[in-house]
């Protein structure tokens, strides 16, 4: 069984869509608003401790039924299922796409739940200071050794859940930039420090490179024996990580059925597991569980990746936004826009469609963004009065953390301020001066959030991941592969030979 093949062009929905689109392109929110006090109410999806918005978007019922009709007509539904099924729809590597089952403790695969045992029980020999560097302290910092997908999610959970961790520091070096690895270094110290080398190749020449310069740093104070104690490798490539240096029992799986991307579920997110213990660990898979039931179940116009992925493609395609821009009001999400910048646009960044032809609409949407207020104080002045359309996901938490409630309403009033500006703009009222006047109308979703723990980030996350699948079948693209990596690789390999030979 295959994904469907239908090019959304051609579809009946996607014609009644361009019809409409000419009837409403003009459409002004502040209108509908004033139109339909109920919009607001009808425009949203209340689940779990989530609460998305997306009634500022320019859109009406209309729109809504036609969009969602586009997707049952590219045959949304059997495709969620064959993803979920494990049919091998990331066709072009011949492989199937089960990251979700990383997180289902309902139907855990044996292999899944032995290597969960191993991280439990390796993340609390190191947290309890059981597991001994080589002088026999415990271990006090652990660095992260990855790039892509095996650096930025668990890059992103690790600071996302700060709050939560215990006593270990945790580093990511990711950069073949020397300095990024020597600035590292010289915070550690070799008896105290376990190295995570991350790589699902174990041929990523960036990391092997940052590897083995982290190796020769570490023989320079310690001896052959001793790594053992200090190196770890999460890899699917046994044999490579043997010939590095790394015993079998050190040694993490890692699946063909995992993208890098989407992997952080998996024992690539060791370091998360050491940093907030197995138990938060857990949490976080369960949220994400969580999120997947309400993805495979829930009918589309209440199924909150759906909604925000058709969304993106009404934007993307009708209105040709060239980019949208993710804002979470919470300081913990700070690396939450890198990360979703690999995850949309190493999926969705594709101009060949299922059917290997080449496709003559938009595709991959452009992802940018940093965390409220900080970025009303950079870019917001764009978004009010620039000149594009920047459709804008918020992300809101109603409870701090800290319960620093002074804070927290400071905060929260800005993310509100933020939407209602960006929506009324000073339409209608009266202008002294030009430059000081707002046209609103700008679109955006805000996803409201109880709280941030493990739980709620695990569905936040997984819910960016359906939407990006979402979007790919929608565009008839494979979303799971990234050839387009590959000929930069290539052409450096090249390039290096040519500048050692001159050195
Ligand atoms: O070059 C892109 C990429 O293949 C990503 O998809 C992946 O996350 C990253 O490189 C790292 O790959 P690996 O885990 O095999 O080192």
């Amino acid at each position: 069984m295959s994904l469907p093949t239908i090019n959304p062009t051609q579809t009946k929905a996607w014609k009644l869509l361009e019809k409409h689109f000419q009837q409403v392109k003009n459409i002004k929110m502040q209108h509908l608003f004033a139109k339909d006090p109920s919009r607001a109410d009808r425009m949203k999806i209340s689940w779990n401790d989530f609460y998305v918005d997306f009634s500022k978007n320019r859109i009406t019922d209309e729109t809504l039924s036609l969009l969602l009709n586009l997707a049952e007509e590219v045959k949304l539904k059997e495709a969620i299922k064959l993803q979920f099924s494990g049919a091998k729809i990331n066709q072009t590597e011949d492989r199937a796409v089960l990251h979700t089952a990383l997180r289902d403790f309902s139907n855990m695969r044996p292999e899944v739940e032995r290597t969960l045992q191993k991280m439990k029980h390796f993340s609390e020999a190191i947290i309890q200071g059981d597991w001994k560097g080589y002088s026999g302290k415990p271990i006090t910092d652990i660095v992260n050794i990855g790039i892509g997908g095996s650096d930025l999610g668990p890059k992103m959970v690790t600071e996302a859940l700060k709050y939560y961790k215990n006593h270990l520091q945790i580093h990511f070096v990711s950069n073949v930039d020397g300095d990024h690895v020597m600035e590292t270094l010289k915070k550690l110290n070799r008896d105290t420090t376990l190295f995570i080398i991350v790589s699902k190749s174990f041929t990523t020449q960036e990391t092997i490179i940052n590897a083995n310069s982290i190796k020769d740093w570490f023989l320079n104070g310690a001896s052959a024996q001793d790594i053992d104690k200090h190196f770890i490798a999460v890899s699917r490539n046994p044999n490579a990580v043997k010939d590095f240096g790394i015993s079998d029992e050190n040694t993490f799986p890692m699946w063909d059925w995992v993208g890098g991307r989407f992997s952080l579920w998996s024992a690539a997110g060791l370091s998360i597991c050491c940093s907030i213990g197995y138990d938060h660990f857990e949490e976080l898979l369960k949220g994400a569980h969580k999120m997947d039931t309400h993805f495979k179940e829930v009918k589309f116009s209440e199924n909150i990746p759906v909604i925000l992925a058709v969304l993106s493609v009404w934007y993307n395609n009708f209105y040709r936004a060239e980019s949208e821009a993710v804002v979470p009001y919470s300081q913990y999400l700070d690396k939450f826009v890198p990360y979703l910048q690999q995850l949309v646009m190493e999926s969705n960044g594709k101009n060949i469609d299922r059917n290997g032809n080449e496709i003559k609409y938009q595709t991959g949407t452009i992802v940018w963004g940093s965390t409220g207020v900080n970025a009303q104080h950079a870019f917001f002045q764009l978004l009010h009065q620039g000149t594009k359309i920047v459709p804008i996901d918020f992300i809101g938490f109603s409870e701090s953390l800290y319960d620093a409630k002074k804070h927290h309403s400071f905060l929260m009033a800005n993310l509100f301020a933020q939407k209602e500006a960006l929506l009324y703009g000073t339409f209608d009222k009266e202008i002294e001066n030009i430059f000081n006047s707002y046209n609103g109308n700008n679109p955006s979703n805000t996803i409201l959030i109880k709280k941030l723990t493990p739980n709620s980030l695990g569905s936040l996350i997984a819910m960016y991941e359906h939407k990006v699948f979402v979007q790919g079948i929608l565009w008839n693209i494979f979303s799971y592969d990234q050839w387009g990596v590959e000929l930069g690789k290539r052409i450096a390999k090249e390039n290096l030979s040519s500048i050692e030979k001159k050195n």
